[in-house]
């Protein structure tokens, strides 16, 4: 569901709201909003945390109800733990907590004062949008596929306190309906979201946006020579495209590319994957979902730059007629391939986008992909692997995610690895052993970006929550547009 926002100058006890989020610190230093609710009921906010009956550690929150003296009926006290520790990080998760609540519950308008608390290095204008983006975030359901729709509960339209800052509130707005563009495309079984099911999604996007659209199919592919992506999507009974947005705002300035791994579903192929966990792999198109998502936040921010997003979209599928280990491909760029795993497809896909990505002249050429289980065991689920062998484009998205609590870490993309990819019946081969794994998939990445300022993002371990209830998440796309409000603007 989409919140609306808006703003809010009342002081907190008077404000016209269902319900109003107020935070307060540990140590009994009032925040604006405590101290007013704290005065317009006679003390009781004090009281309730000296008690111990509320709390006001980092993350924790009180429901209250009807408390005399204050306008609205329901306040919900936010714990922002000790002051002296506030940081981007903490606030972060405060807004997090303050958005899972607000999910709960029969109170449709929401009035936050969590804005109004200062952040050591950061700006009024940043505390506003991540408030709002965490709400939004949160506001989130997935019902695609379920009986029970059961999704009347909770904010319908959070206002927000402090000085008003539309711009703020517009990326907050743009950046949410952008991962939640990702996330349903992701949580989607592979039986609906298909190769098809993309590329018309994606159409979607161009028909809401103005944006122009071209989508090649199995024919057009094979006219361009991608003979590694179409080896890929040999095995599967759903035909692959590959999708081209573009967005027109900077001119004739070059644009920025940004490329997603789009396998709709990743079996492994003839190397078939175990079963267990199997089912995680239709989120192996997250990195297509957030590009796709990506613009679709630029084009509704309108953002002066050029922009097009590029997405293969495959099913990596064991068949009589897919591809095998041993098979040697030919790519766009010319160069051949031997397959030695099946399973290690994602590269196979990207190269020939990222081949086909040069004729647009990049300003800069980023990545993203759900690319290796490796990426997963050195980083986990909070950063990114973040390769580039471009030191200012690498800290541009270091420095982009940092911003937006969206962080990526970069790893080696040193010549040395090159040599694990040797083949002696090939150019290379697609896999590089079992050290480094995904810093090799990297260098494969780049023997297709010679020339390029190419970044390349693994999202293997971030772009879904693990386990039976794991959801997409929608990372990178704060990352992403924020490096373009930034380009935008330099
Ligand atoms: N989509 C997977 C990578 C992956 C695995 C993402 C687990 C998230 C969680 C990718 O296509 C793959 O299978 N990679 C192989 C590469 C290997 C064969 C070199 C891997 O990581 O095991
Ligand atoms: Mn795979
Ligand atoms: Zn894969």
């Amino acid at each position: 569901m989409t919140l609306e926002f808006s703003f809010v100058s009342a002081p907190a006890a008077e404000a016209d709201a269902d319900v109003v989020v107020v935070p307060v610190f540990e140590s009994g230093l009032p925040t604006a909003a405590s101290a007013s609710v704290d005065a317009a009921s006679g003390g009781a906010l004090r009281r309730l945390l000296e008690s111990g009956d509320a709390s006001a550690k980092l993350g924790q929150v009180a429901r209250l109800f009807a408390l005399p003296g204050v306008r609205a009926p329901r306040v919900l006290l936010l714990g922002l733990g000790e002051p002296e520790k506030l940081d981007a990080g903490r606030y972060l998760r405060a807004a997090t907590e303050a958005g899972k609540a607000l999910r709960i519950g029969p109170a449709k308008r929401a009035a936050s004062y969590l804005t109004e608390v200062d952040v050591p290095g950061r700006d009024a204008h940043w505390r506003m949008r991540h408030a709002a983006l965490a709400a939004q975030f949160h506001a989130y359901r997935y019902t695609a596929t379920l009986k029970a729709k059961n999704g009347n509960g909770g904010a319908s339209s959070v206002a927000f306190a402090g000085v008003p800052n539309d711009a703020a509130l517009r990326e907050a707005a743009a950046i949410g309906a952008g991962m939640a563009f990702a996330r349903e495309l992701g949580n989607l079984p592979p039986n609906i979201c298909t190769p098809a099911y993309v590329a018309d999604q994606a159409r979607g996007i161009a028909r809401d946006t103005g944006s122009s659209i071209e989508v090649l199919d199995r024919e057009q592919m094979q006219a361009l020579g991608m003979g590694s992506l179409l080896g890929v999507a040999q095995g599967s009974a759903h035909p692959p495209y590959l999708i081209v947005l573009r967005h027109s705002g900077g001119g004739d300035r070059r644009p920025y590319v940004i490329v997603g791994k789009g396998i709709t579903f990743d079996s492994g192929g003839i190397s078939i994957k175990p079963g267990a966990g199997m089912e995680e792999m239709k989120f192996d198109m997250m990195g297509g979902a957030t590009v796709l998502g990506t613009f679709l936040a630029v084009a509704a921010l309108k953002l002066p730059i050029n922009l097009v997003a590029i997405v293969p979209a495959v099913e990596n599928m064991p068949d009589g007629n897919a591809y095998r280990p041993s098979d040697i491909v030919r790519t766009m760029s010319g160069q051949t391939v031997e397959v030695i795993n099946t399973d290690a497809e994602g590269r196979l896909i990207l190269c020939d986008a990222l081949t086909y990505a040069e004729r647009f002249q990049p300003e800069a050429l980023v990545d993203v992909a759900t690319l290796t289980g490796a990426c997963v065991i050195a980083l986990g689920k909070h950063a990114h692997g973040l390769m580039s062998r471009d030191d200012d484009l690498a800290a541009e998205l270091l420095a982009a995610g940092d911003a937006t609590g969206d962080r990526a870490w970069r790893m080696p993309l040193w010549d040395e690895y090159q040599q694990q990819l040797e083949s002696a019946f090939a150019d290379m081969a697609n896999v590089g052993g079992k050290s480094a794994g995904a810093i090799t998939a990297a260098c494969f990445l780049a023997r297709y970006t010679e020339g390029q300022r190419w970044a390349h993002l693994d999202i293997a371990g971030t772009a879904w929550d693990e386990g039976r209830k794991g959801m997409a998440t929608g990372r990178p796309v704060p990352l992403l547009v924020q490096w373009l409000l930034g380009r935008a603007s330099a």
